[in-house]
């Protein structure tokens, strides 16, 4: 992309009536805009952002075998009285009414309807398990909505559901989800921590909460200093494995970690030595849950078991803030200048940074890097304006490209370009081939 010919409004001012970085950043970078109150539209850089964490939750949710599929955003109100929650949901649900007089609402989350699509087509044991999943918008209308995406009315999504035979079987399907979703974090550059959460219906252990450590979170936490230690790193887990699943889940999950809504200050003491006991916040970037035959049992999804007996089916549902995680991403990485993306989520792979448009040494060897950049299979984002160096600078700064390529006639006459790392800021001049393999090989395994 050259910057000439892209979208890319940034605010020169501090927008006043953003609380904290994450939101001001992502206004001044022009990655949104607010329509309403807890609405947004996605300018181009905020949208490739979220294509790229939505690509990522995909890919992991599709390693760990669940499948995906789309429901609306509208579902009609039969389905939640079947349930019991069309009363019990209260004002955060959006209800609307159509030109005929039926009631239907914008979606908050899918129990319902996912099990109406599961007793709908499924009805013997031998189709188990099975979990789908879609990533798709919801509307809650929250009280205080606030802190830009972060607590939005309208928000992206990943919700999925997982169907079972057995409350063993789903507390596999919980497992699984709790090491894909360790994966899937690490992947964007983010340490999110399970935390015990309220407990669900069932009782016991039977929800998560992942958190972000930010200040600016909305949850209290306590924890043991030993989890931030932890790392999934590049382990290759056979999903449909039971004790591997098993094994994760008690390494990341056995050591104190509890939100504000769970924490017991008296167990705390008693498990955790004082020097490794933390008090701090943090943004719930996603949960998951076990509620075993809660909407089979009154939608009446049942499966034929090997011995032709009808049973409810065990589920859970476990959910990702695919529009939260833009800003949770922002809150833990940024500095007095902007944001600093992390690689696997960055808008563009590289800034190119011409300090002289129109010499035409310069403006030569930015289009060869240009090209060579995308021949690599990167997307660059060419600075070719006709500005200050200065100013140049700042806009990349602000908007966070990792790494950046500055060009300038000087440079070139000893044929060298720089390369500059966002987050030491450090640079180094090498030829500009070197600066394409290094940033292809930064590239190369993520
Ligand atoms: N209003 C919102 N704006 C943006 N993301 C949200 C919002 N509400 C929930 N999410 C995200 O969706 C994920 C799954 O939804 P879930 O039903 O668990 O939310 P929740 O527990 O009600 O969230 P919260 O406690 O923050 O209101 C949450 O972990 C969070 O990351
Ligand atoms: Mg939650």
């Amino acid at each position: 992309m050259r910057l000439s010919r892209y979208f890319l409004p940034v605010l020169k001012e501090t927008p006043a009536d953003a609380q904290i970085a994450s939101h001001r950043l992502m206004l001044r970078a022009g990655m949104i805009r607010q329509q309403a109150a807890g609405i947004y539209s996605w300018l181009p850089l905020g949208y490739r952002v979220l294509r790229r964490i939505e690509q990522i939750v995909h890919e992991e949710q599709q390693r760990a075998g669940h499948i995906p599929l789309l429901m609306p955003t509208l579902q009609p109100a039969d389905l939640w009285q079947e349930s019991g929650r069309y009363n019990a949901y209260g004002p955060e649900m959006l209800r609307i009414r159509d030109r005929h007089d039926r009631d239907i609402l914008y979606g908050p989350t899918n129990e319902e309807m996912i099990t109406d699509i599961f007793r709908s087509h499924v009805s013997s044991y031998k189709d188990l398990p099975l979990t789908l999943y879609h990533i798709q918008w919801k509307f809650r209308d929250e009280v205080r909505p606030r802190f830009g995406v972060m607590r939005g009315r309208e928000f992206l999504m990943k919700d999925g559901y997982n169907f079972d035979l057995t409350r063993e079987d789903a507390l596999h399907a919980y497992n699984r989800h709790l090491v894909s979703y360790l994966r899937t974090y690490e992947r964007m550059g983010l340490q999110a921590i399970p935390m015990r959460a309220e407990s669900g219906p069932i009782g016991g252990d039977d929800t998560h909460e992942f958190l972000v450590l930010a200040d600016t979170g909305e949850s209290g936490v306590f924890y043991d200093s030993e989890i931030t230690d932890l790392r999934f790193g590049d382990r290759d887990i056979d999903y449909d494995s039971v004790e591997q699943c098993q094994g994760v889940l008690e390494e990341f999950t056995s050591r104190y970690a509890r939100t504000d809504d769970t924490h017991d200050e008296a167990v705390f003491q008693e498990q955790v030595p004082e020097a490794r006991r933390r008090e701090a916040r943090g943004i719930e970037v996603g949960q998951i849950f076990y509620f075993g035959t809660k909407y089979s049992e009154p939608m009446g999804a049942t499966v034929a078991t090997q011995g032709g007996e009808r049973v409810p089916v065990h589920m859970g549902s476990h959910g990702i803030g695919v529009s939260r995680l833009v800003g949770a991403l922002i809150e833990a990485n940024h500095d007095e200048n902007g944001i600093i993306w992390p690689e696997g989520v960055t808008p563009f792979h590289c800034g190119i940074v011409n300090l002289k448009q129109g010499d035409a040494a310069a403006d030569g060897a930015c289009e060869d890097l240009y090209k060579a950049l995308r021949a690599k299979g990167l997307d660059p984002l060419y600075d070719d304006r006709e500005e200050r160096a200065g100013a140049k600078f700042a806009t990349m700064d602000l908007i966070g490209l990792p790494w950046r390529i500055t060009v300038g006639p000087r440079g070139l006459k000893n044929g060298v370009v720089e390369l500059t790392c966002r987050r030491t800021g450090e640079s180094e001049e090498m030829t500009p081939e070197a600066a394409v393999a290094r940033v292809a090989e930064i590239y190369a395994g993520i």
